[in-house]
């Protein structure tokens, strides 16, 4: 069967990752998440002092990206059956999931220079196709020529609950779960929801050809079932 490329852009949250990594593992594609890569940027950022309260040290974050000094990986992990993200050899799938990098990491995304080189990064994955990648702009900027290309939505509300349950389910210590706040998830959402959709590089945006998957009201299983019904249409044409 011929291979393709599959893009599946939309707001944070809405489920994304999991509908992309779902369809890759049952027609055998790699997946790749670019907000993962986007996600060890940042945390690279705040490891470096680059990223105060005051703001991005721009040219200092520049420097190390030009000299080479930012890599980013991802091995598959057969346990969690889903690749982690690992930043200069380090694993950093977990850290790159804290409230403190997805309060920052929309600002580091907006910067041409980042989206330059994890653009190309990404185009380079995709070279022998067969691949799943989901982000905001794979199927505008990243690959606008990819054959299946969906565009995923739900409300704010509804993403930050979802937000809200991951992190909840993945706090260790009662500690870790009363400091979670529902209301300051739903800022989060709504800010990286603006942050997102109005830079100037890439912004997210709906591809004209893209079909669109309002998801608020479908389980997971229905979202599967529904991806991989279109992948089929698309790769039987
Ligand atoms: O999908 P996510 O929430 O892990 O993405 C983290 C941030 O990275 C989000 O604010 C948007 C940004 N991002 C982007 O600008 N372009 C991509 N292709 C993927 C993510």
């Amino acid at each position: 069967m011929k291979k393709i490329i599959i893009a599946i852009d939309g707001h944070s949250s809405c489920g994304k990752s999991t509908m992309a990594k779902q369809l890759a593992k049952e027609i055998g594609y790699v997946y790749v998440d670019t907000g993962a890569m986007y996600r060890a940027v940042t945390l690279y950022a705040m490891r470096h002092g680059f990223y105060p309260d005051e703001g991005i040290k721009e040219a200092e974050l520049k420097a190390a990206i030009d000299a080479g000094n930012i890599q980013i990986s991802f091995k598959f992990n057969p346990e969690t059956g889903r690749p982690d993200t690992y930043l200069n050899g380090e694993k950093v799938e977990d850290e790159i999931r804290q409230m403190d990098v997805s309060n920052r990491v929309s600002p580091i995304a907006a910067l041409p220079f980042v989206r330059a080189l994890l653009t190309e990064q990404q185009q380079a994955m995709g070279k022998e196709k067969g691949i799943v990648m989901d982000g905001r702009d794979i199927g505008t900027a990243v690959f606008p020529q990819a054959e299946m290309k969906v565009f995923v939505t739900a409300t704010a509300r509804v993403r930050a609950q979802r937000r809200f349950d991951e992190l909840m389910g993945k706090a260790k210590t009662q500690e870790e779960k009363d400091a979670l706040n529902f209301e300051e998830i739903l800022k989060n959402v709504e800010e990286r929801d603006y942050i997102d959709s109005h830079r100037e590089v890439a912004p997210l945006r709906q591809a004209e050809d893209a079909i669109v998957l309002d998801n608020s009201e479908l389980t997971r299983e229905e979202q599967s079932a529904w991806l991989l019904e279109r992948y089929k249409e698309i790769v039987q044409c």
